[in-house]
């Protein structure tokens, strides 16, 4: 079965690339727009939306109860206009034949892909005209007893599939599960026929980035990765500060590197199995190896605890046995007084001196099975001189979630090789890759 639809793929690449030219591909490129670039938000706004996001995605992904140790009691509205809750880029690409645009956002941590469909029930207000299945050849309605229909959870037949999919931030989708034909890449296009998507036509939530749906990059057999068969894709974040956008490679980045990279597995958790759980083993701060017990960073097999990778949390959040430890580290070790209460909404920021000088600070350390991660200073460093604070761009997540987020992932190649079950960090400029 597995087989004859592998068979099938390839079959159907073959022949919908003939017409294009383009002969098998081994991977395809897309851009990553960041939600907040070209909003004309200054760097300080910037880090409060993402610290905001960051704390709207964590009590909602996290557990119910959670209470982040930073809880933004007085109200805020950082820059302007509503803050979306989670999911920090967009991606853009075409569906249907002939293609229409949609621009989704991009989410390792859940696997369908989605688009807003008419006619809509009810759909929220997007950038793009709503997808319309009756002016695309390529479409069809997905039939009950697909392999797809049947692992959606909520799926329901009424003659077609529908599907319900609900994300931790309270956003939902309804629909019929569906097939179209996806048109990737902005220079050279490759069409994939007979994806299957979710054409929902009663959606509701948080969606204020302009974007049409959700392009779901899980492990599970939905995701986009999963359906095109590639086992792996990558990408690689530019600085959040700047415009740039950023590359998602969707198959093997083989060709960008040699064996010899070094890789951490990737661990599944059956409670969430769409989600990338890595195996943290320690934290160094400065010279010293914290005493984090291991206990702290484990998955539990009642599936909590444990360390995702996501590429739709702004900022990490460590559980909080390990943030009071590095709060500490830091409190200990860098040599400036600590700011009362900061603009930045961050849990620790300490207060710059007048003088222009470059401060020190610690070096920081994940440890991961087999990677020793370094992270490049501003990835765990704010610094806002015209406010006179130095801060440290991570907060807790009151309880035993680790959450590796994108501050924390700025230049750095990540490759996700699923079917290998690991993952590679390689430091990088990402506008240049
Ligand atoms: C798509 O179909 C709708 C009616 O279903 C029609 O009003 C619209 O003009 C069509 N758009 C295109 C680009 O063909
Ligand atoms: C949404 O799209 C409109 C029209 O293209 C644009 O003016 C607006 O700035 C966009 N909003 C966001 C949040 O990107
Ligand atoms: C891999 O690439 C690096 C840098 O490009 C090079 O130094 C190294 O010798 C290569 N190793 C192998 C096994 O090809
Ligand atoms: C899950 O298991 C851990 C470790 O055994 C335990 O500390 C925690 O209370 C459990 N949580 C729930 C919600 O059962
Ligand atoms: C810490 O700062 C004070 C005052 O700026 C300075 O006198 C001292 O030498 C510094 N200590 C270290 C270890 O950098
Ligand atoms: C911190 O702020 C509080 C209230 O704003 C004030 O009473 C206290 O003196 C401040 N402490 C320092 C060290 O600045
Ligand atoms: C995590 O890595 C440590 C050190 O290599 C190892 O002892 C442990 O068994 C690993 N845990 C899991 C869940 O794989």
């Amino acid at each position: 079965m597995k087989t004859f639809s592998y068979l099938k793929f390839i079959v159907h690449i073959i022949i919908s690339f003939l017409p294009l030219g383009i002969s098998k591909p081994s991977n395809i490129y897309l851009d990553l727009t960041h939600v907040d670039s070209g909003r004309g938000f200054t760097k300080l706004e910037l880090l409060q939306r993402m610290t905001f996001r960051t704390n709207a995605r964590t009590t909602a992904l996290v557990s119910k109860t959670v209470k982040p140790t930073n809880p933004l009691s007085t109200p805020i509205h950082p820059g302007n206009g509503d803050v979306p809750y989670d999911r920090e880029y967009l991606v853009s690409f075409s569906i249907g034949t002939p293609p229409q645009s949609v621009m989704l956002t991009l989410d390792t941590g859940s696997d369908l892909i989605w688009t807003q469909c008419v006619p809509c029930i009810q759909c929220f207000e997007q950038g793009l005209p709503f997808y319309n299945p009756s002016n695309s050849s390529t479409f069809a309605y997905l039939s009950c007893l697909s392999d797809l229909c049947t692992s959606l959870s909520m799926a329901a037949c009424h003659q077609q599939c529908f599907y319900l999919y609900e994300y931790g931030d309270g956003s939902a989708t309804l629909g019929s599960v569906s097939t179209e034909t996806f048109t990737f890449g902005s220079k050279s296009k490759v069409a994939v026929p007979d994806i299957s998507f979710g054409c929902g036509f009663l959606n509701g939530g948080v969606f204020v980035s302009n974007e049409s749906g959700i392009l779901g990059l899980g492990r599970g057999p939905i995701s986009l990765i999963t359906q095109l068969g590639f086992g792996a894709f990558s990408y690689c974040f530019t600085s959040l500060f700047g415009s740039k956008s950023s590359p998602l490679v969707l198959g093997p980045a083989t060709n960008f590197y040699n064996n010899s990279i070094k890789s951490t597995p990737l661990i599944l958790n059956p409670t969430s199995p769409s989600f990338y759980y890595l195996n943290l083993t320690g934290i160094t701060v400065g010279k010293s190896l914290l005493h984090i017990p291991p206990s702290s960073f484990a998955l539990h097999d009642n599936g909590t605890g444990g360390v995702v990778i996501d590429s739709g949390t702004a900022i990490t959040v460590l559980n909080d046995e390990a943030y009071k430890l590095v709060r500490k580290a830091f409190v200990h070790q860098v040599n400036l007084s600590i700011a009362n209460e900061s603009i930045t909404y961050l849990d620790l920021c300490f207060t710059l001196p007048k003088s222009s000088g470059k401060v020190e600070v610690p070096k920081f350390v994940f440890h991961f099975e087999n990677v020793d991660l370094e992270l490049p200073r501003e990835n765990y460093i704010y610094e806002d001189r015209s406010s006179q604070e130095l801060c440290l761009v991570m907060i807790s997540s009151g309880d035993t979630s680790t959450i590796i987020g994108n501050y924390q992932q700025q230049n750095m190649h990540i490759l996700y090789d699923i079917q290998n079950e690991k993952i590679s960090f390689i430091p990088a400029q990402c506008d240049k890759l």
